[in-house]
């Protein structure tokens, strides 16, 4: 399904480089293509090129932005069976949410081609005052000019596809690096936009090191840096200079079942098990803290325990597969020690089992000490823990005990319970009847405290990318 070398796109145009990168399949450990690298003096040309095209791209017509973003969601139908194995193989992402993936990028595609045409201009009434008699003010926005990404592992298509798409139609120039894990994806997304009558220069997508990419934050040249990822997106902040910097840094996010769940319980777990566990917990919004109230506790406990027992690990081909590989031994590692740690601590398994390289079988704990890396850190594995509570208030008070506030889980029948977490959570999104994991492309997603600055979404993003620019007229 692979090509056997992927170039890197460097001013719309492809490159294959000397040196290059293996990319290795996930689940078998192999090497399962090549792709060319990029060093540092090729991602400053690309922005030299980037920073040459901000005209050309500011003066791309609406409709021509539409055209290219609707060109790509008709080469990414065409190709979602070959872009959904890619997936399964870099990412080692079962296949079913891989396919998963490759429709909510096409959705993402789809919903920018909508923004693209949309006039988010406002006209102002001006005349507050005699002075101001014959005013009329009018503002619309303007692309704030070049943009430079940096996407992670997790989702190699949609989370490229959430700033590249806003991007385009907001008529920005860009630069991306990819995580040079998964590459695949945006290169693949690279190739598409190489067929589009695109400004010169309007995008490059270059694999490189961490280090060779400095200048993608450093650079004054560039007007905004969008950042997903770990933590050290802060430090890209302290380093950004005057650029605008949006930051999507995940979470550990909490999901509170309250005595009436307002769902049948069956219901409640099938969606804890998605949430908790869907791509071996790999997402920025995987549930990680649950709290059920204590009338419901027991049963709750009993059905979640019996449900991550069943859950089916194996090759992420295997179309029944539900936990596939982590990303590397060492996150797996990672994670099976942070249990190890939990469990010293005082805390209970109630589900898991032994690693295999990086296969790590689901887990769910109970009694996990709140001074645990796995009560406070993002656990980013297939790991939960449980615990009971009497009153709603005080699960909200738990819910925020973390450095973290992306998005946080409600189930409740109880319309009083759903506003005040509403009201209560320190978080980015509050989703009520179900789980934190929820998402659809078009929401605003981003959060508060250390899980980041800024939004995504497209209408959110296409905001960050522009500029209101006014104009008043007298007369
Ligand atoms: C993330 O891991 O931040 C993305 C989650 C999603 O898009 O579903």
């Amino acid at each position: 399904m692979l090509a056997r070398r992927y170039p890197y796109y460097l001013a719309n145009q492809p490159v294959d480089g000397k040196q290059e990168l293996d990319v290795l399949d996930k689940y078998t450990g192999k090497r399962a293509t090549r792709v060319a690298l990029a060093d540092a003096a090729a991602v400053r040309k690309a922005i030299v090129a980037a920073h040459r095209a901000r005209e050309a791209m500011a003066a791309f017509p609406p409709d021509a932005r539409r055209d290219v973003l609707e060109h790509c969601v008709r080469r990414f139908g065409e190709r979602a069976e070959e872009l959904a194995q890619a997936l399964c193989i870099e990412a080692g992402k079962p296949i079913r949410d891989a396919r998963g993936e490759v429709t909510r990028l096409i959705d993402t595609f789809r919903i920018a081609a909508g923004e693209a045409t949309r006039s988010p201009g406002e006209l102002l009434e001006l005349q507050i005052s005699q002075r101001a008699r014959g005013y009329r003010g009018m503002v619309k926005r303007v692309p704030i000019g070049v943009c430079s990404f940096i996407t992670p592992f997790n989702f190699p298509l949609n989370l490229v596809a959430h700033k590249v798409a806003p991007a385009i139609a907001a008529g920005c120039p860009f630069v991306l690096k990819p995580a040079d894990k998964t590459p695949i994806g945006a290169l693949i997304i690279a190739e598409v936009l190489a067929e589009t009558d695109l400004p010169k220069g309007a995008f490059s997508v270059v694999v490189c090191s961490t280090d060779d990419a400095a200048a993608l934050v450093e650079d004054e040249r560039i007007a905004l840096l969008s950042f997903t990822g770990g933590l050290v997106g802060w430090d890209l902040k302290a380093r950004a200079g005057r650029k605008k910097v949006t930051l999507e840094l995940g979470g550990n996010a909490a999901c509170i079942v309250d005595a009436d769940p307002g769902a049948p319980l069956d219901h409640v777990v099938e969606r804890l098990v998605f949430g908790a566990y869907y791509q071996s917990g790999q997402s920025c919004i995987s549930v990680q803290r649950i709290y059920a109230h204590a009338d419901i506790y027991e049963k709750l406990r009993r059905k979640l325990k019996a449900a991550v027992a069943k859950l089916r690990m194996g090759d992420p081909h295997d179309e029944k597969t539900f936990i596939g590989p982590m990303v590397n031994e060492e996150a797996a590692q990672r994670v099976e020690s942070w249990i190890a740690a939990a469990r010293k601590g005082g805390a209970k398994l109630l589900a898991g089992g032994a690693r295999n390289r990086n296969m790590l079988p689901a887990a769910l704990l109970e009694k996990v000490p709140h001074d645990a890396d796995l009560y406070r850190r993002e656990a980013f594995g297939p790991v939960a823990m449980i615990e009971p509570f009497d009153d709603f208030d005080d699960a909200l008070d738990r819910a925020n005990d973390s450095d973290f506030g992306l998005q946080a889980g409600v189930f409740t029948g109880n319309l009083d319970h759903a506003l005040r977490a509403w009201d209560r959570l320190e978080v980015g999104g509050v989703i009520v009847g179900d789980v934190p994991s929820f998402r659809v492309d078009s929401m605003p997603y981003g959060g508060v405290k250390h899980s980041g600055l800024g939004r995504e979404g497209l209408r959110y993003a296409i905001e960050d990318m522009t500029e209101p620019r006014l104009l008043v007229i007298r007369g």
